[in-house]
């Protein structure tokens, strides 16, 4: 069997129909094509009907990990979540007279992007994890597509308020710190306007607590892909200087400041504790 520290990934089709987008990606992230005489994997990115999937391999016990926007879990958010009362949205200072433009240093999967971006912001995600990343774009690439169109039929039905929504948010990717300093220099050194977000928003990976088995089976194949983000102490200083308004990072209960510094101000929930670093006054 793979080693758990080098996890063996492969790429993979459910039909012959994805064959040329799986072999871009394979070439993209520099990893084989599964077959049927293949050795064993950890994991397989798979195409489908339902898009681009992380299968674990059946030993794992994890649960598969795919970006589905238009799935029960955001659709339930997105309409019961409530609104701007949600702790993300007073964090982010989401109100009816203010829909910030948020820069999100850190996207995972686009969960809280996608949560602001129902809100009313305009989200500009970062995502490093080249897995990940890949995860993300073929989330937003089908957008507001419920299912796919179908050859016989031609069914193919749309969401078009998933698909504004999904409008707002763009994904680029790349390491934060490197963006972030390419920012502040372009602040400094550039004659032309440069674009500031109102708001910087970070949410490192923490390592997995000890109560491990109440973590969703998806999220401990994500952890296995992602590792915790040992240097995210290392972006806050550079966030306050490109951020118009605040900074917020999103932590586990319990946990320490990022680069041990104090926040302006937490909004504390039960399991979750957003930590605000207020720079300005928000627009009224
Ligand atoms: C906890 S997850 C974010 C989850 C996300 N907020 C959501 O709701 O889906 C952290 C993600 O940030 C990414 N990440 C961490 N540090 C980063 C950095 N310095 N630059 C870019 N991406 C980073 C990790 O690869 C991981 O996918």
């Amino acid at each position: 069997m793979a080693t758990e520290c080098t996890p063996v990934i492969r790429v993979a089709v459910a039909s012959a129909d994805f064959i040329g987008q799986a072999q871009q990606l394979a070439d993209k992230l520099s990893l084989p094509m599964h077959s049927a005489g293949s050795d064993a994997y950890d994991y397989l990115l798979e195409y489908s009907d339902s898009g681009l999937a992380l299968v674990p391999s059946a030993d794992k016990g994890y649960g598969s990990i795919r970006c589905d926007f238009a799935g029960s879990e955001h659709s339930h958010r997105r309409r019961h979540g409530g609104g701007n009362g949600q702790a993300i949205a007073k964090a982010v200072g989401v109100s009816g007279k203010f829909a910030p433009q948020v820069l999100d240093l850190t996207a995972g999967l686009g969960g809280d992007g996608f949560v602001l971006a129902s809100l009313g912001c305009t989200v500009a995600m970062l995502e490093r994890n080249p897995i990940v990343h890949s995860l993300l774009a073929d989330g937003l690439s089908r957008g507001g597509e419920e299912s796919r169109g179908c050859e016989s039929t031609g069914y193919d039905s749309r969401d078009p308020e998933l698909d504004e929504i999904i409008n707002r948010l763009s994904l680029l990717e790349g390491s934060a710190a490197d963006y972030l300093n390419s920012l502040a220099e372009q602040l400094i050194s550039s004659e032309a306007e440069v674009w500031r977000p109102d708001i910087v928003y970070v949410d490192p990976m923490f390592p997995l607590r000890k109560k491990s088995a109440k973590v969703k089976k998806q999220m401990q194949a994500f952890h296995a892909i992602v590792g915790a983000d040992n240097d995210a102490d290392q972006l806050l200083a550079s966030a306050l200087a490109v951020a118009q308004y605040r900074v917020v990072v999103k932590r586990p209960a319990g946990a320490g400041f990022l680069a041990q510094t104090k926040p302006s101000y937490s909004l504390e929930g039960k399991s979750t504790r957003y930590d605000i670093y207020a720079l300005k006054k928000l627009p009224q």
